[in-house]
């Protein structure tokens, strides 16, 4: 075969092979046999191998096959990927019609749609081809999971339209594929996946694009993050739009015209829900309208248009086994509830905490009773009450010890606390929560020193103090369980990076009682070194807002320890950095910027800056960024595509500039 013809053959294989796959995978009305598809796609697989010049990365014979990445690369959302506010009951339904309504008027309607229990992905085309897919990360910044999303077979690698735009969905595994993985796992002795969402957040960050193509995901897209030039009005003509484009939509939504009508829809779906072939973990309403969704605006974290309807929690009733004690960081005693293990929404249950032992009185707990056993905010496992009518009289009281289950020393209960308490210094559990405190998220934020491996390495005595942490050696690391080569290379990185963190996460990985995560921060910027904390005054720790007497007496003891003033120079020693490494965040009395202390709205697309740019240099000079356009509004910066917000700010007479100027106010 010539050049020419190959080429035209080639495109118009791709073009039937396209059809056919939007038509199985998107429309799910497949219109040939797979047999038929399999053939087609085999020619071309042969064709391009002979041609190897027309190969295309948006050809049907690309989906897999891309390399196994070392990390994903981070992406920057150019408008964030934002959260939902909740609603667990109708009444939080008509309180937010009631705000809606205070703001748009009577004249709207709603979309309802499913709330898909995934994970949220962002898709970009460009003139019609996918070219990055990401998570939403923490809103702001994701992770580039582009061959993984490539895999998705309802992900179309070529649009109907040669359209440059972005949309956002939810990437999610269907419930048959949940099961079938999983059982696969069981028969390999692998661990399991405790629900769908887990499975398909787990396929969708391997690094090896080849995983996360053998687990059967799919899409449903929901919105789409900058209309451009679309002219699009509404998201229900959004959604119609995406569909008509190629791309997977959900078709049970409904446009509703009143919150009566919302709340019947989801009544219905309360019944329906277990009939779907995926999991739903709600119904999310939105205000149709574009104009009206950016009149009521967004708050940070939410739209102000938007609301996510949770169903309610499930409900099961299992045998309470036993109560088991723990002892946390901070010596508090907390009796664990030990079940017979049971299914509750989507995971396997088997322990709940029962807090305390006023809590136990109170639901008059004893152990073998039947007890009702739910997820609090679907998440984490709760006793809800006892069926104490079943009880056959073998049930035992349960008491509370007098003394520690580690380290035997009495326990006692502070004046104004329910908590039962060791307080020993040396209590081993209260040291070995320590340490893994100290590695955890928040705090240092050590990758692969997890609580397993830290209570290893407690257990041995290779740690007994966080200073040890950064004297482990390879050798010693090598001859824990389960633990090779790779694991321990990464684990050391993961140590030797720790050094680097700011301050902040030093000084709340240190555990200071009553000091949190945002305490340690503000701490940290306040006086910027460990050294200067470490001789700040009780004055000079209350004349900031946000700390009180408690704290401050807290944090000057702690530092007036011998044992602390030893560690802090271990670690000082070992090459932690102890100083404040972030911006300082500056009063808008300190700061002569034009902005400070002026409320100001970012719309539109900004070209040079991102959003998430433009707020923060703002903020450092000591603005404020607002969601919404009102009287109070100072400053209204208008990007390109700028909509009603632009129109209300010139309605209100607000001064309004464009990207250009506020670069050059930023560079003075
Ligand atoms: S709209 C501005 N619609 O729920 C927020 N979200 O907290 C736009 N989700 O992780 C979200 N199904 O990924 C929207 N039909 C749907 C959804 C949906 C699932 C997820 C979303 C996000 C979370 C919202």
């Amino acid at each position: 075969m010539d050049f020419k013809t190959a080429e035209a053959k080639i495109n118009d294989l791709r073009n039937l092979l396209n059809q056919y796959g939007y038509e199985y995978y998107v429309l799910d009305q497949p219109s040939v046999p797979d047999a038929e598809y399999d053939r087609l796609i085999r020619e071309l697989i042969e064709l391009e191998e002979q041609f190897p010049e027309l190969q295309s990365s948006d050809s049907p014979t690309q989906r897999v096959g891309a390399a196994v990445l070392e990390m994903f690369e981070k992406v920057e959302h150019r408008t964030p990927m934002l959260s939902l506010g909740n609603a667990f009951n109708d009444q939080d339904l008509r309180d937010f019609d009631r705000r809606i309504r205070q703001v748009v008027g009577d004249d709207f309607s709603y979309v309802a749609e499913l709330k898909i229990d995934g994970l949220a992905v962002s898709l970009k085309y460009e003139n019609g081809a996918f070219i990055q897919g990401a998570t939403r990360g923490d809103g702001t910044i994701g992770e580039d999971i582009t061959s993984n999303l490539r895999t998705i077979n309802s992900i179309p690698l070529r649009l109907k339209e040669n359209v440059t735009l972005e949309v956002r969905g939810e990437a999610y595994m269907p419930k048959r594929s949940f099961e079938a993985l999983n059982k696969g796992r069981e028969e390999r002795g692998e661990e399991l996946f405790a629900n769908p969402r887990n499975a398909a957040a787990g396929s969708l960050r391997q690094l090896d694009p080849k995983i996360a193509a053998s687990r059967k995901l799919d899409v449903f897209l929901y919105g789409i993050g900058d209309i451009g030039t679309t002219g699009i009005r509404s998201h229900s003509e959004g959604l119609d739009y995406l569909d008509k484009i190629g791309l997977k939509t959900n078709k049970e939504r409904k446009k509703c015209a009143n919150i009566d009508e919302v709340i019947e829809y989801i009544n219905g779906w309360v019944e329906e829900r277990p009939n779907l072939a995926y999991d739903i973990d709600g119904i999310v309403v939105k205000v149709d309208s574009y104009e009206q969704q950016e009149q009521l605006g967004t708050t940070a974290k939410s739209p102000r248009w938007a609301i996510a309807f949770k169903f309610p929690a499930e409900e099961v009733v299992t045998k309470l086994l036993n109560i088991e004690l723990s002892v946390g960081r901070t010596g508090v005693v907390t009796p664990t509830a030990i079940l017979e293990p049971v299914r509750v929404a989507g995971t396997t249950v088997q322990r709940a905490s029962l807090h305390n032992e006023d809590l136990i009185r109170e639901k008059d707990i004893k152990i073998g009773d039947k007890v009702v056993v739910k997820k609090a905010g679907d998440i984490i496992p709760e006793v809800v009450n006892v069926l104490a009518e079943q009880r056959t009289g073998d049930e035992t009281e349960f008491l509370m010890p007098t003394h520690c289950p580690e380290c035997s020393s009495e326990l006692v209960r502070l004046e104004g606390e329910v908590a039962l308490r060791c307080i020993n210094p040396k209590c081993p559990a209260q040291i070995r929560e320590g340490l893994i405190h100290f590695v955890s998220r928040n705090a240092m934020n050590i990758d692969g020193l997890g609580e397993k491996v830290i209570s290893q390495l407690f257990a041995e005595k290779l740690i007994e103090d966080v200073a040890d942490i950064y004297k482990l050696t390879r050798e010693q690391l090598l001859a824990l369980e389960r633990m090779g080569e790779k694991s321990v290379t990464n684990l050391l990185e993961a140590i030797e990076a720790s050094k680097g963190n700011s301050l902040e996460r030093l000084l709340f990985g240190l555990g200071i009682r009553l000091v949190g995560s945002k305490a340690a921060k503000t701490l940290a910027q306040e006086f910027s070194s460990m050294d200067r904390l470490a001789e700040v005054s009780k004055e000079e720790l209350t004349a900031i807002n946000e700390i009180g007497d408690k704290m401050a007496d807290s944090i000057v003891t702690f530092f007036e320890q011998e044992e602390v003033k030893e560690l802090l120079n271990e670690l000082k020693e070992a090459g932690l950095n102890m100083e404040y490494l972030g911006a300082k965040p500056v009063s808008a009395e300190e700061s002569d910027s034009f902005f400070a202390g002026k409320t100001i709205v970012l719309t539109g697309k900004l070209e040079v800056l991102t959003r998430n740019e433009a707020k923060e240099k703002i903020e450092a000079l000591g603005g404020n960024i607002s969601g919404s356009v009102s009287k109070k509004t100072d400053l209204l910066i208008a990007g390109e595509d700028a909509g009603s917000k632009l129109s209300k700010a010139q309605e209100l007479g607000i001064e309004t500039w464009n990207e250009e100027r506020l670069l050059e106010e930023l560079n003075k």
